[in-house]
């Protein structure tokens, strides 16, 4: 029996356990990997595909073999990430397969079976998302951004040489039916204590919805039984039916994609002068923009570096964001209850759920200079993936009606320092704890130099595409 809209949208005690999936094994089965647990390879590569002209039905053949050979489902990845536990067994390459819009009608699909967001069917070139998220000029994007963009293939692997040598060995074929006109190389950064960082030097990846049962066992005994803030996400926070799936339980997810270079002589010089305007260490500017210190610990409950990356808080004990500013990145992309807090007209918990129905999946990656101690202005940065349910309601919405907005949380918060796409005139603290009242003006640290909005299609689909 298929699954009922109950089962995707109620948030579940325990998540659920792709290695006994019970009623979600034909969703598991069918859903590609990535989606509902990050793939957690140390390196990938992103290959954006046009298709070629006169070669609609080989690309098609590719596609069906591609999907045999790598793509990779949630159930398998789960599966081999258990077999490794128990037996250090090594998995398979993993790979994703995604199309755009573009792709869809390159393959002659009709409009009522190409999957239906809005932002996904206009790509992430249509002036007025470019305007909506205030990118940058096309002609200032990388050029194979600046093409018309079919499909991507990720794959990725622990061991850097296998990877290379597997796009190698399966390159020929593809080439046949389609051009690379991008190719992106990521990279897990780490610091001195292996944690996963960006290249400003915080770690990231902290914060995330949780779908899965060994992520929520984890979080609920980390976060004193979800206490302070509850990661748990139900499935239609990223699933999305696949109009083309050949099982009653075929979901797929949009991911936008977005190549995020950042600026990290003019992020460290920023903030020796934000340090010094207000007096305090470069160390709590930081945490101040972040929202976190370096090694995670969350500003609101530390003017001190704790080497506490945890998840439980929220900002009930900071209402006037004394501690951590409003506009601290994040802050910023994730209120936890601000909204319900902040002259709302509807309750605390309706706002907080309205609130929490705008999360992302954060999948990315870091590419350029692999060397910490190396401080690039340009080549270097995030190439930032997510998944969701609905790319208006989520991602665009965070970017463009939160990061971007002088006005969110409350009237004259300011942008986000990190990802905000405007002039960003914030007030700080002087001294942590007491109301900000220092205005100081960045520089834009992130620039986008290209990306598009994709479908992630079931497997079924990917294996019979005809
Ligand atoms: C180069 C660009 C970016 C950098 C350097 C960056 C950095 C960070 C860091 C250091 C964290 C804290 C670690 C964590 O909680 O996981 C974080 C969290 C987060 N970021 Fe970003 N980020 C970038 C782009 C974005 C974009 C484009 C978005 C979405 C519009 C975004 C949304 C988030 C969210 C939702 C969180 C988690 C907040 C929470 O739940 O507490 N980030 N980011």
């Amino acid at each position: 029996m298929a699954l009922t809209d109950e089962d995707l949208t109620t948030v579940q005690e325990y998540g659920i356990d792709p290695i006994n999936p019970g009623k979600y094994e034909t969703l598991l089965t069918d859903l590609q990997g990535n989606i509902l647990k990050g793939h957690g390879r140390e390196y990938s590569v992103h290959l954006f595909l046009q298709f070629k002209a006169d070669k609609t039905e080989q690309a098609k053949l590719w596609i069906q073999k591609f999907a045999h050979k790598y793509v990779t489902s949630a159930k398998q990845q789960a599966e081999e990430a258990e077999r490794y536990r128990k037996y250090k067994e090594k998995g398979s390459i993993f790979a994703n397969f995604f199309l755009s819009r573009h792709g869809y009608e390159y393959f002659g699909i009709k409009s009522s079976r190409t999957p239906r967001d809005q932002p996904f069917r206009s790509g992430m070139k249509n002036e007025s998302v470019k305007n909506l998220l205030g990118d940058p000029e096309i002609e200032k994007w990388d050029l194979g951004y600046q093409e018309e963009i079919h499909a991507l293939v990720l794959m990725a692997d622990d061991d850097v040489v296998d990877l290379l040598q597997e796009v190698n060995r399966m390159s020929p074929e593809l080439l046949k039916v389609a051009e690379i006109v991008q190719r992106e190389d990521g990279f897990v950064l780490r610091n001195g204590k292996r944690q996963p960082i960006e290249h400003f030097g915080f770690a990231d990846g902290i914060s995330q919805p949780l779908f899965v049962k060994r992520d929520i066992l984890k979080d609920k005994y980390n976060n004193c039984e979800f206490e302070k803030w509850d990661s748990r996400a139900p499935l239609s926070l990223v699933l999305a039916k696949d109009p083309n799936g050949n099982t009653e339980d075929s979901y797929g997810s949009y991911l936008v994609y977005r190549k995020l270079e950042q600026n990290v002589k003019g992020f460290r010089k920023d903030l020796e002068k934000l340090a010094e305007t207000l007096g305090t260490s470069e160390e709590l500017a930081g945490a101040l923009v972040v929202g976190r210190f370096q090694d995670g610990t969350p500003v609101t409950l530390s003017s001190i570096n704790a080497s506490s990356n945890t998840n439980s808080f929220g900002f009930e004990d900071d209402l006037e964001g004394l501690r951590c500013p409003f506009h601290a990145h994040i802050r910023k992309t994730n209120p936890r209850g601000d909204t319900g807090r902040v002259g709302s007209s509807v309750s605390y918990e309706e706002s907080l759920a309205t609130e929490k129905g705008h999360r992302i999946a954060r999948r990315g990656i870091s590419y350029g200079e692999n060397d910490i101690t190396k401080e690039t202005s340009s080549g270097s940065g995030i190439l930032f993936l997510c998944f969701q349910a609905n790319i208006e309601n989520q991602f665009n919405f965070m970017q463009s009606l939160w990061a971007n907005q002088n006005n969110f949380v409350q009237v004259k918060t300011g942008h986000d320092p990190v990802i905000g796409q405007q002039e960003k005139t914030q007030k700080w603290p002087v001294k942590w704890g007491e109301p900000a009242t220092k205005e100081y003006k960045f520089t834009t640290w992130v620039k986008m130099k290209g990306g598009e909005y994709f479908f992630t299609p079931s497997i079924s689909f990917l294996k019979t595409i005809s």
